[in-house]
């Protein structure tokens, strides 16, 4: 076991962490910057994402029409100010981000090409073809290898917040802890070593492996929401669950392939098995509804007739101009021997993206001293009970800027602790994980939040759902007591962790709201 020390500490190396790591280490270049991250480099969700980045960028579109936008799909929960914050930063991070080297389509005269999604009233949708995470990921890791104070540490896996719970003796305040840094599992030589920050930074993204079909990758299990929730931070609106409606329907496939919202923007249509466009019944902009609505009549269609899937129409459309928006979804259907001039794309719901999180303010403080969050594990307030697409690799942008200001303003507080921290106890733990039961439990998990905790929700499928995750609970306690860790051990732990988060907040909310739907609310 080691002990290592770093000014700043980040957790997660996605498009939140990343653009904090490049701020820090160019405004304070006598600091240093510690990045580390569970998998690969660039392993996240910002790698996959399809669509694009929201920005005011055409002289004919407004603030005001991107904030409308933003409060309309967000069922108007959201926090107003925090909107107007990152509309507005939007075309200036997206220039940032182009001087740092990211490419994105333009048109034939030169000027940006601006795709449209569901719930934009304007086409306002920066993209690279459909990788535009994968462009921007591959830009920032570009940064990051230029700059000699910041390191990056593949295949760290955060596994607890060092807090006052961890100093012997000491007592402590649940409204006044602070954080020293985190425990941190080295997956190359299995040791637990103990991280000392001055700040220490949440960047580790979503949960989408919570539910048994998603479109998130497989580190999506909500490790820092868990972690800050045991060190008891502000966690909130954790019931805010989006479901993308159409992830590409290939059973057992995980994670889903996600086929663009921008797909819907170009302008296929959404038919069910008598091949009706069903979504012209339920609202006015048809497929371009914000999601909620959309993955809601989506799953209402699907109850109705008891068919698996419903269908994307792109026969009408230009192919070549298809395609060339579009490679990389069109190679994955083409293996699968779907033609998008010929067939029918066969698509279902799937969790795409938690709204709530690790409650922090304009600047990314969470409600413990020194730790801060920004990106999908965080609540910033932005995206209210849905969010509007394209809105989030936006929120990790202008919150990392937000993150490094204020840690600019209280630079003096830059200090390590020099309380003694504990080094993490492995006393007890000589029996060898058990994967089967792993493996188990982390199924059944998804099972039980896919069978009653998605799209529609009832008081007494979330009683239920209460009860299992409560004996599942008991039993990965006793193993994470008795067993040395391993990743997959404290991602179940995670992943129970935000399934009881995701329910406990269910049962609290009373009316339907974005993405909460709840059939006794009604
Ligand atoms: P991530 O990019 O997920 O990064 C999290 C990082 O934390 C990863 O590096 C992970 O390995 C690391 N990590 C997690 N736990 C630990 C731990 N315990 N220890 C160490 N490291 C850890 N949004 C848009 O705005 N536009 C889009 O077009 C779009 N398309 C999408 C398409 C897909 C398929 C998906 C899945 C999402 C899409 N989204 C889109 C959502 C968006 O990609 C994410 O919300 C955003 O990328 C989150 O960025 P992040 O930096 O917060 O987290
Ligand atoms: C997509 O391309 O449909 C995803 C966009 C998003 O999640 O914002």
């Amino acid at each position: 076991m080691s002990r290592f020390t770093t000014d700043f500490l980040i957790i997660g190396s996605g498009i939140a962490g990343l653009t904090t790591a490049i701020k820090l280490a160019k405004h304070f270049s006598d600091k240093e910057v510690l990045v580390v991250t569970k998998s690969s480099k660039n392993e996240s969700n910002t790698k996959y994402a399809q669509g694009g980045v929201a920005a005011v960028w055409d002289a004919d579109d407004t603030f005001e029409s991107h904030i409308n936008d933003t409060l309309v799909a967000g069922d108007h929960m959201n926090l107003k100010p925090i909107v107007k914050l990152v509309v507005e930063e939007a075309p200036s991070c997206m220039r940032e981000l182009m001087e740092w080297g990211a490419e994105f389509d333009k048109t034939k005269t030169g000027d940006l090409d601006l795709g449209k999604e569901g719930g934009h009233s304007v086409n306002r949708i920066i993209h690279h073809k459909d990788i535009t995470g994968f462009e921007i990921e591959e830009t920032l890791l570009k940064q990051i290898d230029q700059l000699p104070n910041i390191t990056q540490l593949t295949y760290h896996f955060a596994i607890d917040l060092i807090t006052d719970h961890h100093i012997p003796n000491k007592p402590w305040d649940k409204n006044d802890i602070t954080c020293y840094g985190a425990y941190i599992l080295n997956q190359k030589n299995n040791q637990i070593d103990t991280y000392l920050a001055a700040k220490t930074i949440l960047a580790t993204g979503g949960i989408g492996q919570v539910y048994a079909s998603s479109t998130n990758p497989r580190i999506a299990t909500g490790d820092g929401i868990a972690m800050a929730y045991r060190a008891k931070a502000k966690i909130e609106e954790m019931e805010f669950v989006q479901f993308h409606p159409t992830a590409l329907y290939e059973p057992g496939q995980s994670p889903a392939f996600l086929i663009s919202e921008a797909v819907r923007g170009f302008g296929a249509y959404l038919r069910n098995k008598k091949g009706e466009r069903f979504m012209l019944d339920v609202d006015s902009r048809g497929e371009l509804a914000s999601r909620d609505i959309v993955a809601r009549a989506i799953d209402h269609e699907l109850n109705k007739s008891g068919e698996r899937c419903v269908y994307l129409d792109c026969r009408h459309l230009d192919y070549k101009a298809f395609i060339a928006h579009f490679p990389n979804i069109h190679e994955k259907c083409t293996q699968l021997g779907l033609q998008f001039n010929r067939d029918l794309i066969p698509v279902v719901p799937a969790c795409h993206y938690l709204c709530g999180g690790v409650n922090v303010d304009v600047n990314g403080q969470t409600s413990i001293k020194q730790l801060m969050a920004l990106g999908e594990c965080s609540r910033t307030g932005l995206h209210g009970a849905n969010r509007l697409a394209s809105n989030s690799l936006l929120e990790g942008l202008v919150f990392a800027r937000q993150v490094v200001k204020n840690i600019i303003v209280n630079a003096n507080d830059l200090k390590l602790t020099t309380v003694h921290i504990p080094e993490w106890n492995e006393e007890g733990t000589t029996v060898p994980e058990e994967m089967v039961l792993i493996s188990h439990y982390i199924n059944t998990i998804q099972h039980i939040m896919s069978d009653l905790v998605a799209i529609v929700r009832s008081n007494d499928r979330l009683q239920t759902a209460l009860d299992h995750l409560n004996f599942i609970y008991k039993d990965t306690e006793k193993l994470y007591e008795k067993s040395k860790l391993s990743p997959q051990l404290c991602e179940l732990r995670n992943l129970n962790a935000i399934a009881y988060l995701i329910v406990k907040q269910s049962v609290v909310r009373k009316e339907n709201k974005g993405a909460y739907y709840n059939l006794d609310c009604l």
